[in-house]
């Protein structure tokens, strides 16, 4: 059973105080937030400590809305991307099936926490299914969510390459890769 205070304390003392914290997840009357995240935890079934837990959403959210916003992307798609792209995953290595069944996941919830047009959840998926084969987009959504979780790649000794990202993520790379390696920055 998920229980908010439980995983504040855990989270506060593996992330520190820039990682996911749920009371800073307000909802609006178009995007449940807090009910999606809480949603997302409760179902997830590896460790919330590990290499793809809420830490790194957390962090994949933060430099996708940075990416997004300077080149213009929608950032709504950016921001779920963050909280479900390793939502299903079975464990923490290759799990080679967990982008699709994350997009299946994704598109399940649409109407329930979000209300996504046709478009936008197109590329959601898209993203969510197709985020760990090393692709690049000229969809500047879909790359800005690959750019998010590619600038986290530190957290697992992997400093990240230029070719992979869009300009505007490239010029993150050192910030980012500083930050999952729990080294704060301004
Ligand atoms: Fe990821």
């Amino acid at each position: 059973m998920f229980d908010m205070r439980d995983f504040n304390n855990r989270d506060r003392n593996s992330f520190g105080k820039l990682f996911m914290d749920l009371e800073v997840f307000h909802s609006t009357p178009e995007f449940d937030r807090l009910g999606l995240v809480k949603h997302v935890l409760e179902q997830f079934k590896i460790s919330r400590d590990g290499d793809h837990g809420p830490g790194h959403w957390a962090r994949v959210r933060l430099n996708g809305l940075k990416v997004g916003s300077m080149r213009g992307a929608d950032l709504l798609v950016i921001e779920l991307f963050a909280f479900l792209h390793d939502s299903q995953r079975l464990n923490e290595y290759s799990d080679r099936h967990h982008g699709a069944r994350a997009a299946e996941f994704a598109a399940s919830l649409n109407g329930q926490f979000f209300n996504l047009r046709a478009e936008q959840l197109d590329k959601l998926c898209h993203a969510i299914c197709n985020h760990s084969g090393g692709d690049v987009h000229t969809c500047t959504t879909i790359q800005s969510c690959w750019d998010g979780d590619r600038l986290d790649l530190g957290r697992v000794g992997i400093k990240p390459h230029k070719d992979y990202l869009s300009v505007e993520a490239a010029s993150l790379i050192t910030s980012a890769y500083k930050m999952s390696r729990g080294v704060l920055c301004s």
